[in-house]
């Protein structure tokens, strides 16, 4: 008899985006009448920057040719990019091209990592609320107990709130693999230098990894907030970082990201005997994956041209601007928020519970948010709205719940 996998009987029903776009879409069909701005799951709207479709023309035009046609690519990615990656986002810390893994998704890359760790007995610390997949992948690996009053027993919960500005405090006992993400999602919190420096001391104290999750990077204003974990001294030993274009230019259907894996980071065996992590992804990788298209990955890396970074600037900044329309319309309501000056994101304390004031704003206003409490017990009192938009459905969206909530 073919069993399954009983840790997936552990999980809520459904996948948190999936849930909201079922919500909607049964809205949608019984209020044929009503228009819906999505501000929900943050999927970009914007077309690509011009860089990477004349990448992608050119990409093409080469596999249309004997000479120039490409079959499969190296696992890790091509060496043009992961060589502009190195130079564009590390020129400054210990990071070298052949530390890079580029993939199709930083989603895809923060699901499988934890494969590489041990099954059990791994001490997570995991961020509440958080970004639900880092959770998810460890129930279905059985790294947790069962989902007891919405919290998975086993699990260091990092509890992010109004208290602690959302930046959570390291836990007072010792932990494995550590979650981290900043630009947070859902909440637009960023952390300090100073407060990341006692995460990677805390790590070493601790022999764990920070998976750190830097896929909102390229909303970073603040020139004084780090961009990555390797900005800190020492981070190359505790610490993986996973970045992705899908926000940063616009690859959410074209798919393209990067995970870094320094060659000092080491786990240990039961024996307590050292090894390689980058040893085990590179394994992981050339078993399980075949690469990120050609085209795409020329596409990302004419995102590092000088014309290409003045195009992703252009299309965050715009973001930001739509962040900074949202934040002012909700605060002027009174609402307090967080997020939105180095994120796409706005973190809104609602004073309901959170699915009370989705469904009020999808009711009465038609907008579509994304109910904190499916980010965890921390999220409840909250929503999250994304400024991923265009520039009239943010005003008409802003516009529409201030009458709705008037
Ligand atoms: C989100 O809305 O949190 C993200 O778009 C989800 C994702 O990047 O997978």
């Amino acid at each position: 008899m073919i069993r399954i996998n009983e840790n997936y009987l552990k999980l809520k029903a459904s996948y948190l985006f999936a849930d909201i776009a079922k919500r909607v879409n049964d809205f949608a069909a019984a209020n044929p009448d009503k228009s819906v701005i999505r501000l929900g799951i943050g999927d970009v709207t914007e077309p690509l920057p011009e860089v990477c479709v004349q990448a992608l023309h050119e990409g093409a035009d080469e596999l249309a040719q004997r000479e120039t046609f490409k079959g499969y690519g190296p696992e890790q990615g091509y060496a043009f990019l992961r060589e502009a990656i190195a130079e564009g986002d590390y020129a400054d810390t210990s990071i070298s091209a052949d530390e890079i893994f580029v993939s199709d998704g930083a989603k895809c890359d923060s699901a499988n990592i934890q494969e590489i760790f041990a099954e059990d007995g791994l001490k997570l610390a995991i961020p509440d609320p958080v970004y639900p997949v880092y959770i998810d992948t460890n129930v279905m690996a059985g790294r947790t107990g069962a989902n007891v009053n919405d919290r998975y027993e086993g699990v260091t919960y990092l509890e992010c709130t109004p208290e602690n500005g959302y930046i959570p405090a390291i836990p007072d006992h010792p932990t494995d693999l550590i979650y981290l993400c900043f630009p947070n999602n859902p909440t637009g919190a960023m952390a300090t230098r100073e407060q990341l420096a006692a995460w990677v001391d805390y790590a070493k104290a601790n022999q764990a990894i920070i998976l750190y999750d830097v896929a909102y990077v390229a909303f970073i204003r603040d020139d004084s907030l780090p961009k990555s974990i390797y900005e800190i001294s020492g981070a190359d030993e505790v610490a993986i970082e996973m970045r992705s274009f899908s926000k940063t230019a616009g690859f959410t259907g074209t798919r393209c990201a990067y995970t870094v894996v320094p060659k000092k980071l080491q786990a240990y065996d039961a024996a307590g005997n050292a090894h390689s992590v980058h040893g085990l992804w590179n394994r992981r990788q050339a078993t399980k994956f075949n690469g990120v298209s050609y085209p795409v990955q020329k596409a990302a890396a004419a995102i590092y041209t000088a014309e290409g970074q003045a195009q992703v600037k252009a299309k965050t900044d715009f973001y930001l601007e739509n962040a900074a329309i949202v934040r002012e319309a909700m605060t002027k309501l009174g609402y307090d928020c967080v997020g939105g000056e180095n994120a796409p994101y706005i973190w809104i304390k609602t004073g309901q519970p959170s699915w009370d004031f989705f469904d009020l704003l999808l009711d009465k206003a038609g907008v579509v948010c994304t109910p904190g409490a499916g980010f965890g017990t921390c999220g409840e009192g909250h929503v999250r709205i994304s400024a991923f938009n265009s520039r009239e459905n943010i005003e008409n969206a802003m516009e529409r719940i201030a009458a709705a909530l008037a």
